[in-house]
């Protein structure tokens, strides 16, 4: 999949955000090895702490779908200052997807791109309880 399209499914994608509370609506494509795509966007709540961002969406739809390697994830956001995955998600990511490629835009252009192992660094993960 090119990475055109991919932004494009993520920029679609956030206009589906059901964010009341914070007005920021983002939106995710997590790319499969095989080259599909699978979007999500942030999932907000009355009861703000069970909010689910968009990168979580996406991860826990391909999971359940049955998808388990992936290459890279776009991130979007309506923000000069591209938005990185928060904590949460990075952990989710790492677990799921190890060291992909974190491809961060803006509904006009790509901003940046990363490798969550830079944005993780010391993980814990399943290796520290002798899982893998
Ligand atoms: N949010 C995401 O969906 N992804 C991020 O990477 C950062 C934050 C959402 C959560 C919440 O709905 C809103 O953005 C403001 O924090």
């Amino acid at each position: 999949m090119n990475l055109h399209e991919l932004v494009e499914q993520a920029r679609a994608v956030r206009i589906r955000s059901h964010a009341p509370y914070s007005g920021f609506k983002v939106g995710a494509a997590l790319e499969t090895v095989g080259g599909g795509i699978i979007t999500g966007c942030n999932v907000e709540n009355a009861s703000y702490g069970l909010t689910i961002c968009a990168e979580r969406v996406a991860v826990v739809k391909a999971i359940s779908e049955g998808e388990t390697k992936f290459t890279r994830i776009v991130i979007v956001t309506d923000t000069e200052v591209p938005t990185p995955p928060c904590g949460a998600c990075r952990q989710i990511l790492w677990e799921f997807a190890g060291d992909i490629e974190i491809v961060l835009a803006n509904l006009t252009e790509v901003k940046a791109t990363y490798r969550l192992a830079d944005l993780l660094p010391l993980p814990f993960d399943g290796r520290i309880l002798g899982k893998n």
